[in-house]
């Protein structure tokens, strides 16, 4: 049995919004949305990264997130984040939703709400949508209304962090234009208010003074074209490349740096496009050490497609690869091994 009498699942606090829900609310430290909060031990794992100011890249983002109205910059600036993967783009917005419940005062991370663009994202997913509910005590069926995550992160703050941006359908992003500008509200066309009288209205939501806005994206994800441009204006960019500091102490070994820095180098090369991230460089150094240097380039191996292969093959034996992971392991060789001696990573042909 459908009954269409509309159930409210989760009730949310829309002290901003122009039409006022007298029940219920939904706060930014709410233990209903733990599940949207990342685990604060991400902070200890993280290598945080220089940037050209001299300031680390949590304490720039944190300016930025702050804001300051003497320079007239606004606070909760648009980022967005562009880099190659697995260069821990995703991790640092983690991180920063950590630090903002920090400063914040609220003693868990701000929930990050996760708009991933490459799983073919709608409106629906944005502003919500009526779905069927099965109460499980009484086994009566409902229609609900569950709400989308730019609405909710509107309402409740926070960070709505859009990945993979530029994998976002336009008529998405132009959904989105008014939230991520100036106006810093939307018209939620998916949701009927009732106004006094007879009728109707499409909801409108002003947006919490503590939503961040984040996004992540990939030059060369398979399949992405370039951001829209009125969409791509509303953020501030950063360039997220690999960084060598980052990587000098997240990956011990300097042969298996060099080797990483040849690959990418093939890469843009365009012999391969398999692309060579910090994180298959942590793996292959953790591998090394448990199962063997043969084990750990054939894992390293299996990730290129077969036509990738022999330029990758002729990489690792050309420059004699194994014997040096393997000598850099064991700390041999005077040059390789210690973390703070890198070998020529600029010519590592
Ligand atoms: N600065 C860093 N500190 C610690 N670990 C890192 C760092 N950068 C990358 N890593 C490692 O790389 C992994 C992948 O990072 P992350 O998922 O954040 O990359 P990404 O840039 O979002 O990649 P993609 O574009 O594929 O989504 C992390 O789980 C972590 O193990
Ligand atoms: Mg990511």
């Amino acid at each position: 049995m459908v009954d269409m009498e509309p159930t409210k699942t989760i009730q949310i606090k829309r002290r901003h919004s122009s039409h006022e829900d007298a029940v219920g609310t939904l706060t930014i430290d709410d233990p209903r949305l733990d599940g949207y909060r990342p685990d604060p031990a991400i902070v200890q794992q993280y290598v945080s990264r220089k940037m050209p100011n001299g300031m680390t890249d949590i304490e720039y983002c944190m300016a930025v997130w702050r804001g300051d109205e003497t320079l007239g910059c606004p606070a909760r600036e648009n980022l967005m984040f562009v880099g190659d993967t697995q260069g821990g783009k995703t991790m640092l917005v983690n991180v920063l939703a950590c630090k903002i419940g920090e400063e914040m005062g609220l003693g868990v991370p701000v929930p990050v709400f996760t708009l991933s663009a490459s799983n073919g994202i709608t409106d629906f997913d944005l502003f919500g949508q009526d779905k069927p509910w099965t109460n499980p005590e009484t086994g009566t069926d409902h229609i609900v209304w569950l709400p989308g995550l730019a609405d909710m992160a509107a309402r409740v703050g926070g960070i709505l962090y859009i990945d993979e941006a530029n994998m976002m359908p336009e008529r998405v992003t132009s959904s989105l234009h008014p939230l991520c500008d100036y106006r810093r509200m939307f018209v939620n066309r998916n949701k009927a208010v009732k106004v006094p009288g007879d009728g109707f209205v499409a909801d409108v939501v002003q947006a919490n003074p503590d939503l961040w806005i984040v996004g992540t994206m990939n030059p060369n994800y398979r399949g992405a074209g370039p951001l829209n441009e009125a969409f791509s204006e509303r953020f501030r960019w950063l360039l997220w490349d690999y960084d060598q500091a980052v990587e000098t102490k997240l990956i011990p070994n300097d042969a298996v740096r060099t080797l990483g820095t040849a690959l990418r180098q093939l890469r843009e090369l365009g012999k391969i496009r398999t692309p060579t991230g910090t994180a298959t460089l942590m793996r292959m150094v953790r591998d090394v050490h448990r199962d063997g240097v043969d084990m750990a380039l054939y894992v390293l191996r299996s990730k290129f497609t077969a036509d990738e292969r022999p330029y990758v093959d002729e990489v690792i034996e050309s420059r004699s690869f194994k014997v040096l992971i393997a000598n850099a392991a064991e700390h041999r060789h005077p040059l390789s091994g210690s973390g703070e001696h890198v070998m020529d990573e600029e010519s590592p042909f």
